[in-house]
């Protein structure tokens, strides 16, 4: 067997960071606005976040309080500076090293404070003054954290609306307003310099409210429906999400930025509106998130990005009582104040314990992979193949250790996909002989006969 020694070193790596993402569910987080005058105590709201496999929250400021009730929680914490903020923190280097001072020092490494989002949805806010800022505001706050040793650390990075996109369908054709091209642009070269995400907000609800009809509302909560061909690339697209969040894939791309990872900063769908509005239900809301959890679980990732959950953050933790705007905009919690469930998502880590084979599936998304697997390279065909796998877990407590590389779902055209797997199983119990990695040519034996 001749192997490219660069195409060993990714078999390798993409094997072992597919079984270290799938340790945790660290890809599951939610937001907590705090516009509101009934929101719990912030340790209250501790409790509750550690009774479920929420392991990241993000909050739209800097809430001392709520920072310190999360300390040694382990729980990743997003905090922002708010859109105001902007011009001051993109003028004045020291404005950027007190908000650090002030907002980050007092509370690190204790509180996992993980990424700083400069303003929110921005460059969608027609505010010209603001959008030209916003990477000069990034870059101080970043320049204040390396000066704090802090660098790296914590990321810096500022999160979008999906009306950044000109166009987003289909998926594969998604590209920016070409109005905005030049700042996104700056946008992307900072967030690849500096290793910091791309945050954005994609929201089927939305989707849903400009075509009402029945099929579409099906295939934006996961549920049974034809699905949509995207007619570039042949692959069937099984729900919106994956859709929405395919379009940004290739509209980054588009942009040659294919190293900077994707954040689903906020998404989720109201369980109840105004009289007026369509779509707002528990009964949609708990389809919604519940399948959106159940479908990032799968670790399925989408038919452009298979094999990895993008970090989601639902929205929202709680009802949002004082917030302007129609009523569906206060009413997105998961949760009541009084911190029972408003319906159950299964985001309780009874639910997480649970082996993904019993867990609820959503829609049949699984099948739209087989279509991409169309290439030569080796490389690239094995992070494909980890796609089109159901994780096979052994529980071992609170931690799923699902290792993707395994079984297909179901028989692809070819119906040789089972095959396919048993082939890179034994490469990378060759590999692992090789190399010394004896315990991985272990778990390939192992998961090699789980498919004969
Ligand atoms: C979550 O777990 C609880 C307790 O085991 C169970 O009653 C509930 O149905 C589960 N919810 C989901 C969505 O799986
Ligand atoms: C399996 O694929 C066939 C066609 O290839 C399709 O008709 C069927 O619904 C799929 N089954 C599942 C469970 O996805
Ligand atoms: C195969 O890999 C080479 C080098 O990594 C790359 O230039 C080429 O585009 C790849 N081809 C396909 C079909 O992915
Ligand atoms: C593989 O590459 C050959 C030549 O480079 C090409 O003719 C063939 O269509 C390719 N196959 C696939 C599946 O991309
Ligand atoms: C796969 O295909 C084989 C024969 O083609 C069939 O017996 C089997 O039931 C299929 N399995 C699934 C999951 O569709």
């Amino acid at each position: 067997m001749v192997v490219l020694p660069y195409t060993v070193a990714f078999l390798l790596l993409s094997f072992l960071q597919t079984v270290k993402i799938a340790n945790s569910q660290s890809f599951i987080g939610i937001s907590y606005g705090q516009v509101g005058d009934n929101l719990p105590p912030p340790s209250s709201t501790a409790k509750l976040l550690q009774s479920t496999s929420i392991q990241k929250v993000r909050l739209y400021g800097s809430d001392p309080a709520i920072i310190k009730a999360l300390a040694n929680t382990g729980i990743g914490i997003v905090i922002g500076t708010a859109n105001g903020d902007i011009p001051g923190l993109a003028s004045d280097p020291d404005f950027a090293k007190s908000w650090i001072n002030t907002n980050v020092l007092p509370f690190y490494p204790a509180s996992n404070i993980i990424l700083i989002t400069v303003g929110n949805e921005v460059m969608t806010s027609n505010d010209q003054n603001l959008m030209n800022k916003l990477l000069p505001a990034m870059q101080n706050v970043q320049n204040a954290l390396n000066d704090a040793s802090l660098g790296g650390k914590i990321k810096v990075s500022t999160v979008h609306s999906m009306g950044v996109l000109k166009q987003s369908e289909p998926p594969s054709s998604g590209s920016f307003d070409p109005s905005y091209r030049d700042l996104m642009k700056g946008l992307l070269e900072f967030n690849s310099a500096n290793g910091s995400p791309f945050a954005i907000n994609p929201y089927p609800y939305f989707a849903y409210r400009s075509d009402t009809r029945p099929e579409t509302l099906a295939f934006c909560l996961f549920q049974p429906n034809a699905g949509r061909i995207d007619g570039n690339t042949k692959i069937k697209y099984m729900n919106m999400f994956d859709a929405q969040v395919d379009a940004v894939y290739s509209a980054r791309n588009s942009m040659g930025f294919k190293n900077v990872e994707i954040v689903v900063a906020e998404t989720g769908w109201p369980f109840k509106g105004d009289d007026t509005d369509v779509g707002p239900s528990i009964e949609n809301a708990k389809a919604y998130n519940g399948n959106l959890i159940a479908h990032l679980r799968s670790m399925v990732g989408t038919p452009l990005m298979p094999g990895k959950s993008v970090d989601t953050y639902l929205f929202a933790l709680y009802d949002e009582d004082l917030k302007p705007g129609p009523g569906s905009e206060r009413l997105s919690g998961l949760f009541k104040t009084d911190l029972t469930m408003i319906y159950d998502a299964g985001l309780s880590t009874s639910n997480q314990t649970q082996s993904p084979a019993a867990s609820p599936q959503p829609s049949p998304t699984t099948t739209t992979t087989t279509t991409t697997t169309s290439n030569n390279n080796s490389s690239t065909s094995t992070s494909t193949s980890t796609g089109t796998g159901t994780s096979t877990s052994t529980g071992t407590g609170t931690n799923t250790i699902s290792i993707n590389i395994c079984s297909s779902n179901n028989n692809s055209s070819s119906s040789s996909s089972s095959d396919i797997n048993k082939v890179y199983l034994i490469k990378i119990f060759n590999l692992g002989l090789l190399y010394g990695f004896t315990r991985l040519s272990l778990i390939c034996l192992f998961f090699y006969y789980l498919q004969t």
